[in-house]
């Protein structure tokens, strides 16, 4: 469980994320809202990439600010990015290696490698990441996630750009990672079918704060969650 506390993120004057307090307490967790409202700084700041200006944030009685990004990804959390992180001239391998060289000791790094891969359903790891199709890279992505024994792994729009049958797929595969790896899911996600299909539980985030959260049925079918939308999704 990912406990956020009155939680804030300033750049110069604007406010990401405005005491933002929830409890993602579901283990695939959805967390939704409209352009802008905060969702990648909120992955930022869990994983350390952005300071916060105040607030808390405890996931399984640790005090994440008191970790460092490289001590919070050797504890197990893990993210993928909603820009894409892979080289195209490396194997699969080698881009999944990659993240396992800031995670795991050396000896435990081929084989986390591997396994990682193989969870995610590649034929083969030896082929140029540019060489893959869409689905397949969303795949490798995932496959950099989860390598070495994740506890949290965090989602910035994984399914972007897939058509239905490969975001089904691709849902599929998200919803074995807590039976399989044990390792909480965050997903952060605009496809709302995907949402609907894998996340028990969602927050809707706008303007920084929390709009609503709960069950995901309920939470879309909310007239407050469905204004904020208009124009986007839902329309
Ligand atoms: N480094 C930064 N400096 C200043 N403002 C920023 C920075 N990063 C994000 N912002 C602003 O913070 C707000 C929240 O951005 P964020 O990227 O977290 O939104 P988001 O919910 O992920 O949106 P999207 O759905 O478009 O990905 C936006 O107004 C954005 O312009
Ligand atoms: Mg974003």
């Amino acid at each position: 469980m990912i406990s956020i506390a009155e939680l804030s993120v300033d750049f110069g004057g604007v406010r990401p994320i405005d005491g933002l307090t929830v409890d993602l307490d579901a283990m695939v967790h959805g967390v939704i809202g409209p352009n802008g409202a905060g969702k990648t700084t909120l992955l930022n700041v869990v994983s350390g990439f952005t300071p916060p200006s105040g607030g808390s944030i405890v996931i399984d009685s640790i005090d994440v600010f008191e970790l460092s990004a490289d001590q919070r990804a050797r504890w197990g959390m893990r993210r993928t990015f909603q820009t894409e992180q892979l080289v195209d001239r490396l194997s699969v391998f080698d881009n999944v290696l990659v993240m396992a060289e800031t995670s795991l000791p050396r000896p435990a790094r081929h084989d986390a490698s591997m396994a990682a891969i193989e969870f995610v359903g590649l034929p083969s790891a030896s082929v140029a990441a540019g060489s893959l199709n869409s689905l397949e890279r969303r795949l490798a992505e995932l496959a950099r996630a989860l390598v070495g024994g994740p506890k949290v792994v965090l989602m910035d729009e994984p399914a972007s750009g897939l058509v239905g049958h490969e975001t089904e797929q691709f849902g599929a595969l998200v919803q074995r990672i807590p039976v399989e790896l044990g390792a909480q899911v965050v997903l952060v996600e605009h496809d709302l079918d995907l949402v609907s299909t894998v996340c028990e539980r969602v927050a809707v985030l706008d303007f920084g704060r929390l709009l609503a959260q709960g069950p995901t049925a309920t939470v879309l079918a909310e007239p407050a969650v469905r204004a904020a939308w208009l124009g986007e999704a839902l329309t």
